[in-house]
């Protein structure tokens, strides 16, 4: 074979290997913290592959006796280890560069799992991390599957999380996610539950046309993944159990 040929055919291979894609039913987001101090410092997601892999959280104690945090994606083997080790080689331990790890652990039973692992702090009771891929401001655009979104931002005190589908005649739907003012989220959320009561199991021409655009809006870190109509439905059998703050917008544990 002409070894030109042969370098595109390995070059075609090696990107086919790079971009293959985990199917959706083995995916699996982790939180990436990079040496974070608290929760909101870890503001991306990783994808991993459930067959092979879990999230981890691992908090270490820097030679200067920080605490951080690093998480992520790790083999299911180095998941099964989890005693506290020494980072780095004999002779750096010997020398100056010495690292602990106080706490390893590493879950796969939900997305985002590990940002409850090693005592690594939450979001603050009144500040709320949320999914954030919106067009114009975030790292990350909309997306055209809910699942893409990785990307989540700590929003105001007076915010809360946000999704929105958005049509598009001819072309696929978007989804937009991010950070919205709680008042108008409150008064927003009261129309669409009274919305949904009134047309539970009622079938008049009001309840006929549910807009193909959907706004919804919730009040508890996270919340926001999902398509829009998803999460309205999630939140609206909290409503009619009376398990959802309807100031805060949060489930009632
Ligand atoms: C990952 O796989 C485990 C079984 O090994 C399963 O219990 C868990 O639900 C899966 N997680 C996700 C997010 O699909
Ligand atoms: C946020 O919570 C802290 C402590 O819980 C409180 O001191 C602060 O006033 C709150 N801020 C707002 C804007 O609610
Ligand atoms: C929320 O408001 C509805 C009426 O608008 C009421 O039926 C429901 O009990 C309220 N939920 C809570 C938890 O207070």
């Amino acid at each position: 074979m002409h070894t030109c040929t042969r370098l595109v055919i390995g070059v075609a291979f090696f990107l086919i290997g790079v971009f293959a894609q985990i199917p959706l039913a083995d995916q699996l987001k982790c939180r990436l913290c990079n040496n974070a101090l608290e929760l909101r410092d870890c503001t991306k997601q990783a994808i991993c592959d459930n067959r092979t892999e879990e999230c981890y959280m691992d908090q270490v104690l820097t030679e200067t006796f920080n605490t951080v945090y690093r998480g992520g994606c790790q083999s299911r083997d180095r998941c099964k280890g989890g005693t506290p080790v020494l980072i780095g080689k004999r002779e750096e331990l010997i020398g100056k560069r010495e690292e602990l790890i106080g706490c390893s652990q590493c879950c796969s039973n939900d997305d985002d799992c590990n940002r409850r692992l090693c005592g690594i702090r939450p979001d603050y009771t009144n500040v709320t991390q949320c999914y954030f891929c919106d067009s114009s401001k975030s790292d990350q655009a909309s997306v055209s599957k809910p699942s893409d979104c990785i990307t989540l931002t700590t929003c105001d005190t007076d915010q809360v999380c946000y999704a929105h589908n958005e049509y598009h005649p001819g072309s696929a739907m978007t989804f937009k996610y991010g950070c919205q003012n709680k008042y108008m989220c409150k008064v927003l959320m009261r129309n669409v539950f009274e919305f949904m009561s009134r047309c539970a199991g009622s079938s008049s021409a009001e309840c006929q046309h549910d807009s193909v655009n959907c706004d919804v809006c919730c009040g508890d870190g996270g919340c926001n993944y999902d398509d829009c109509k998803q999460i309205k439905a999630r939140h609206y059998n909290l409503w009619v159990l009376g398990k959802l703050n309807n100031d805060t917008l949060q489930v009632i544990p």
